[in-house]
């Protein structure tokens, strides 16, 4: 018998959408008893290195407006963007702003005493609110630290959620190990939030912590839900050389300058407007279009790549408004960015796709809500604009924390308790992964998958590449990896590794599927023999649903209110 225990609801994840999400739930519920359950500690969530600005309009006395910041948001997602969630992202968001300043966080200020905004690509306002480049650090102490005020909200640090249990129709609780003991257990639950955030740990190159991989995506997918747009992967265009770490576009915002081997700056071929802060999707492009044409660098680690001049930006500057990117670039790579240029290279750094949700982050499954880059509620459609996700993990963890608390306290499970479910986990888990028998290294096919999505599925796609991808994908998938080497119950990080691998696979498929039967391009999914974007045939959202033998795709209308899609043009 599995041992198990009860919370009135549970958020899977503690970034910023499920602490943001905690808060609004336990004031709604200041009964409910709240549980956090995260593979990780709450400080370690990859939320925590976030670094360049939180979007809103907060400077309407100076010109700014909401409507400025939907239509950019529309405009930036090319036009895949459901229209109505966009313009609850914008109206929201300056509530956000004030109410974080109130709970204490320390937004840069300008010398007259007001919060502070910076330039981001795709904007036509400075309207990215910072706290220098930590912006991810700060907002969650502050939540942390916010959260720590509601005595209903507890924590299971280091608990590795497997899977939903529900009756077919409602969520009933979750599977989960706690990886301190080895000890599997139920989590019996009235409502649940997923919030466990992006999978770019598919890709080699990334700007993500070693944590993020697909396994709460997976485990929303296995139990019923669908995937959406997962095809739409975020080249970030500034992954400093050789770590792949995140070069904050705020570094542009400042004034920092992409230059190629002519020592010109390129971006005047692609977007005379807004040159280094055209959106990501087109920053990246140009950079790849410069490197394919013969004008970019060789790094010494023979991988090709672009520079990042900030050196006008000058020494003091740099310290105050962008420290740590300065001291990543010099324990990282050795340079001062005072100094010397930067060598970078577009780099994975988000995921548009996630778990399939209406504009309240309502999933599939009744009870059961997603919030944070985990979700996709078709926000940023097939683009985000930087900034827009730390926002989006704001206002979406109180919509959804409020929502799931309201229907934890008016609802109660009933009917009989699946036991069936619990037993086909633990078969899978223990017999299938734990127990599994194999001679393939998982360490070596997770590098060789993580690579293969990074050679095939990366800013410049096509038809040829994403198939051979797909067949490397699945044939890595068949060999025999699935068993663990180490027998121990305690902290056993090789078995999480086989679980995370096994997690991989599945949503890995569904990138790649969604990426090859989109025959256009459109935002961040550009592909070479389809260069230009299809509204008559492709203006619609992916779904993946799971099948045992391969995801079955389907389509979803876009939501379009105001504005009607045009050619983007920067
Ligand atoms: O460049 C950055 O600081 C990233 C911000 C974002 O992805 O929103």
């Amino acid at each position: 018998m599995v041992d198990s225990i009860e919370y009135d609801m549970i958020i899977c994840g503690s970034g910023l959408a499920g602490l943001r999400a905690a808060i609004a739930a336990a004031k709604k519920g200041p009964r409910l008893r709240i549980g956090i359950v995260s593979k990780l500690q709450v400080m370690r969530s990859h939320s925590v290195s976030a670094e360049g600005g939180t979007a809103a309009v907060i400077m309407e006395d100076e010109g700014d407006t909401v409507e400025s910041h939907i239509y950019d948001t529309v405009k930036g997602s090319d036009f895949l963007a459901d229209q109505d969630v966009a313009e609850k992202l914008c109206v929201e968001m300056p509530g956000e702003i004030r109410k974080l300043e109130h709970w204490g966080m320390p937004w840069s200020r300008r010398d007259d005493g007001r919060i502070d905004q910076r330039n981001f690509g795709g904007y036509s306002f400075p309207r990215a609110t910072y706290a220098s480049d930590k912006v991810g650090f700060f907002e969650m102490q502050t939540l942390y630290d916010t959260c720590q005020k509601h005595e209903n909200i507890e924590y299971l640090n280091e608990w590795f959620a497997t899977s939903i249990i529900h009756d077919g129709r409602r969520f009933m609780g979750i599977t989960a190990i706690e990886m301190s003991t080895g000890a599997f257990y139920v989590i019996k639950a009235g409502a649940m939030i997923i919030a466990t955030g992006g999978a770019g740990r598919l890709y080699s190159f990334s700007t993500y912590a070693l944590s993020s991989t697909p396994d709460g995506l997976d485990m929303g997918l296995r139990a019923g839900m669908a995937l959406k747009d997962m095809e739409f992967v975020q080249f970030h265009p500034t992954g400093i050389l050789p770590s792949g770490i995140l070069i904050t576009e705020g570094a542009r915002g400042e004034g920092a300058y992409l230059l190629n081997s002519n020592g010109e700056r390129f971006m005047k071929r692609y977007a005379q407007g807004k040159m280094e802060l055209a959106p990501r999707d087109i920053v990246s492009r140009s950079i790849m279009t410069e490197i394919r044409e013969g004008r970019g660098f060789k790094h010494e680690t023979g991988v090709d790549c672009m520079k990042l001049d900030l050196r006008h930006i000058g020494d003091e500057k740099i310290k105050e408004k962008l420290g740590g990117i300065r001291e990543i670039s010099i324990k990282f790579s050795g340079i001062d960015p005072a100094k010397d240029l930067l060598d970078i290279r577009p780099v994975c750094h988000y995921m548009m796709g996630g778990l399939h949700t209406d504009i309240y982050g309502t999933t599939e499954i009744q009870g059961v809500w997603a919030a944070g880059e985990a979700a996709c509620n078709s926000v940023h459609g097939s683009n985000r604009l930087g900034a827009n996700s730390t926002s989006e993990c704001l206002v979406w963890g109180r919509i959804t924390g409020e929502l799931a608390a309201e229907y934890a306290m008016e609802k109660k499970p009933q009917g009989p308790w699946p036991h069936h479910m619990v037993s086909a986990e633990e078969k899978r888990i223990y017999d299938g992964i734990f127990r599994g028998n194999g001679h393939e290294n998982p360490y070596e096919i997770r590098q060789q998958l993580t690579d293969t999505m990074n050679e095939k599925a990366y800013v410049y796609r096509n038809g040829e590449d994403l198939a051979e991808g797909l067949r490397r994908v699945r044939e890595l998938k068949s060999k025999a990896w699935r068993h663990v080497d180490d027998g121990a119950k305690e902290y056993n990080t090789n078995f999480l590794n086989v679980m995370e691998l096994d997690s991989m696979f599945r949503v890995a498929e569904i990138v790649l599927l969604g990426a090859l039967n989109r025959k256009e391009s459109r935002g961040a999914h550009a592909r070479t023999d389809y260069a230009r974007r299809d509204d008559e045939n492709f203006l619609h959202h992916t779904l993946a649903y799971y099948d045992p033998g391969e995801p079955i795709m389907k389509t979803h209308p876009v939501t379009i209110t105001r504005y009607k899609p045009v050619e983007r043009k920067y």
